[in-house]
């Protein structure tokens, strides 16, 4: 009798030690295993005369029960304290401000091509796009550049396979065929700015492989090259904010203008070019079918990345096309 207390009372304290559920049920299978000590204890009842065998395995039972209750209950508290410990452990702040995904913006050679685009929009220019890679036909020789023309050199670029028999697709190198695209498609008068990106085989601190331009085209009856002048005057005095800003219109040769010149602007350091223009050449006009003898106008070309530089005080070109946020972040 006196030893079946003896053992509850161990096997009680022994479950009220235990912290987790492998000691628990090493606790179980010393008491109630195969060989633990309750079962010994029924084992040895088969031998206890009948009377006795009652009395005596009353009571082994009601130890039995008492231990698995203190066995479910010990099982329960083990449980819940390592759930409230999980909980602490794993616990959300949701009063944590998020994270955010940031703004972005955009890159500084799109905020001075938008810039430029809506001061020309304000005096009732279109905008135009056109393919990068363009027809040999496009890029070249509806410009009134034949094969082996040396102006072919100065914009030496990728060539692209394919292409019908001596017409090799070629990444544009110029804006300038948006020009003959859209007069294919408009009639007089026309009045488009065309920016967008070039290609040339070109590398260096003022020149990129890649860079843009941005193409101007007025066509109509009886534009001159004084509107071609007060034009580009007129534009590059609101682009810079400076009514006095002195404007050069320098003779020069490009085989799509007749007369042709390029435009310099007096910076602090001297006179610095900024773009090319002319009163668009009669061939021009007749690849497209205008007839050169009802019609005039005028083009420009002008760099978007140089006039980025210049408005922003960049002075390696390269900086644009790195994607160093630190870089872009500036000009948020
Ligand atoms: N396409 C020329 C270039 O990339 C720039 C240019 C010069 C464009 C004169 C024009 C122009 O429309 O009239 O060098």
């Amino acid at each position: 009798m006196s030893n079946i207390d003896t053992i509850l009372g161990e096997g009680l304290a022994a479950l009220a030690a235990t912290a987790d559920p492998v000691e628990l049920e090493n606790v179980k299978a010393r008491y109630l295993g195969k060989s633990g000590a309750l079962t010994e204890l029924l084992k040895q009842l088969g031998a206890l005369p009948p009377e006795e065998k009652r009395t005596q395995g009353a009571v082994i039972n009601q130890a039995k029960q008492a231990f698995e209750a203190a066995l479910n209950a010990r099982r329960d508290a083990i449980a819940s304290a390592q759930l409230e410990q999980q909980l602490a452990a794993e616990a959300l702040d949701v009063s944590l401000p998020g994270r955010g995904h940031g703004t972005g913006g955009l890159h500084p050679v799109n905020l001075v091509k938008e810039r430029i685009v809506a001061l020309f929009q304000s005096i009732g220019f279109d905008v135009a796009e056109g393919p990068e890679i363009e027809s040999d036909w496009y890029n070249f020789e509806a410009l009134n550049i034949p094969k082996d023309h040396p102006a072919r050199a100065m914009q030496d670029t990728f060539y692209v396979e394919g292409g019908e028999a001596g017409q090799p697709p070629v990444l544009r190198t110029h804006t300038s065929p948006i020009q003959i695209r859209y007069m294919q498609d408009h009639k007089p008068p026309i009045k488009i700015v065309a920016p967008g990106r070039v290609y040339r085989v070109d590398s260096d601190a003022t020149h990129s492989p890649m860079f843009h331009q941005m193409e101007g085209l007025w066509i109509a009856e009886g534009v001159s090259f004084a509107d071609l002048k007060a034009t580009v005057t007129d534009w590059l005095r609101n682009f810079f904010e400076r009514d006095d800003l002195q404007v050069r219109f320098r003779p020069s040769f490009f085989p799509f203008t007749e007369p042709s010149a390029e435009v310099d602007v007096l910076g602090e350091r001297g006179w610095l070019e900024v773009g090319g223009c002319g009163m668009v050449h009669p061939n021009v006009l007749r690849n497209v079918g205008i007839d050169p003898e009802t019609y005039s106008g005028f083009a420009f070309g002008f760099g978007l990345d140089r006039f980025a530089m210049l408005y922003y005080g960049v002075n390696d070109l390269r900086l644009f096309f790195e994607n160093d946020l630190t870089f872009l972040r500036q000009f948020r």
